[in-house]
């Protein structure tokens, strides 16, 4: 069975400990968008992992992991990956694939990040700064360079002194070389060059063979190109659909769909947010549950509970389930609200609105939940939660509309409950063991 796991709110749900727990279920974990804007932090044996481009089943030692055609690569960025887990002695070498149709973000995609913020003024997005869009721009207006034209010479030098004559002309200024870029390439496409390959064809051939899949998404479905709070979004397919096109597989190979979000919501980088809380809440839930952003340091903002925004992640993805994590964050909190509609004007509505001037209009309906005093911190039994925990659990699944399979209550793979049986045993085969 192949299960594509992606966040449901603005990214940085935790799908990074979730795919780690669930990898060792399968032989495959394929990236399938986005590049090093993405952080996913996973800790292991007191140990703290923060992978941006491989996907975290590489921590597993039977897993094959994939770079699909979705995602844009910085060659510099992935190998000081590769050369960070090799010194954890983790081994990347045939162990990782990277499709040959893939984009490559060079230095100068960097510098048009920066450039594009800047013009943008107070209407700036607060991305990254990694690049990611100007790649993404360079491959819609088809003059991309992809990982197959680094073993070209000649299609490579034309590629590398067309983008930085571009981005000089742009930049207004010569302070990069189109000699160095074209080293640089040059050097890491060659290392690259014994995991480069046909994605799409290696994955038919593994599904032929009975081997099982995991999707793995990066960031969340509100910072989708299309289905998120666009134009504060990053610039690609972070909903499931992307799984199909950022891989070259087709949408019968993804078998069930896993949302991940928080008991609460986080942002970072500008754009509207419903449930925000500006004061002494917000921070008390930023301190509290460490929201500082894994790849920029960022502070995230932080909100409620957005029933709203996460129906809106459960139609737009077909979630079959949803997994609730840092549910200890919220411990020892005397009420715990939940964001059930959006107020505008005299208008109360129930769907997530495309107009950025709507959405900038709309307040929270809350509904107030009882806090619980007990922890929940560390818990592994549903069972063994406060009741008002259950309850807010329970809730949070009618409102949704899915049952919740997993809740996490702390950072380590056995800080977790699973908290539908049934539906565990049928994805994963057996009872998920955690340990
Ligand atoms: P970009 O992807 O760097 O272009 O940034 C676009 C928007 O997406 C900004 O608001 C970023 O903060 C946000 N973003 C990009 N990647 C992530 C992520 O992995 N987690 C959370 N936010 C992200």
């Amino acid at each position: 069975m192949n299960i594509a796991v992606v966040g449901a709110q603005w990214g940085d749900e935790g799908k990074g400990k979730i795919v780690d727990l669930l990898a060792q279920r399968f032989s495959i974990v394929a990236r399938y968008q986005g590049g090093h804007n993405a952080g996913h932090t996973v800790h292991v044996g007191g140990r703290k992992f923060i992978l941006r481009l491989i996907p975290s089943g590489i921590l597993h030692a039977g897993v094959t992991c994939v770079i699909g055609n979705g995602v844009v690569v910085d060659l510099k960025a992935l190998f000081e990956e590769v050369d960070e887990l090799a010194t954890a002695g983790i081994a990347v070498n045939g162990r990782l694939l990277v499709s040959d149709r893939a984009h490559v973000i060079l230095p100068y995609h960097r510098d048009l990040d920066r450039l594009s913020e800047a013009s943008l003024g107070a209407r700036m997005i607060g991305t990254t700064s990694r690049g990611i869009g100007p790649a993404y721009e360079d491959k819609a207006g088809r003059r991309g360079l992809r990982v197959c034209d680094l073993a070209d010479g000649a299609a490579l030098e034309e590629l590398v002194r067309d983008g930085v004559a571009r981005r000089n002309r742009l930049v207004q200024d010569e302070a990069l070389r189109w000699e160095d870029v074209l080293s640089q390439a040059r050097e890491l496409g060659a290392r690259l060059r014994p995991w480069v390959s046909d994605v799409s064809v290696a994955l038919t051939k593994a599904m032929a063979d009975g081997r099982s899949i995991l999707f793995e998404g990066a960031q969340g479905t509100m910072l989708d190109l299309d289905h998120g709070t666009y134009p504060y979004v990053t610039s690609s397919n972070a909903t499931v659909g992307g799984a199909c096109t950022g891989l070259g597989v087709g949408p019968r190979s993804v078998h069930a769909v896993l949302g991940i979000a928080k008991a609460y919501t986080t942002r970072v980088g500008e754009g509207p947010f419903p449930s925000e809380l500006l004061g002494a809440e917000g921070e008390a839930l930023r301190a509290k549950g460490h929201e500082f952003g894994a790849v920029t340091g960022r502070p995230r903002r932080c909100g409620w509970f957005d029933a709203v925004q996460v129906r809106h992640a459960v139609r737009v993805n077909g979630l079959d389930a949803v997994v609730i994590t840092k549910m200890d964050v919220l411990d020892g909190l005397a009420a715990v609200p939940i964001c059930v509609g959006y107020r505008v004007g005299d208008e109360v509505c129930d769907e997530f609105p495309a107009d950025l001037r709507r959405l900038q209009r709309c307040t929270p309906v809350l509904e107030s939940m009882p806090g619980w005093p007990a922890a929940t911190a560390g818990a592994k039994d549903f069972r063994g939660l406060p009741p008002e925990a259950r309850a807010y659990v329970e809730r949070l699944e009618e409102l949704i509309g899915v049952p919740v399979l997993l809740i996490s209550t702390g950072a380590g793979r056995d800080d977790t409950i699973v908290r539908n049986e049934p539906l565990a045993a049928a994805w994963f085969g057996s009872a998920l063991s955690l340990a």
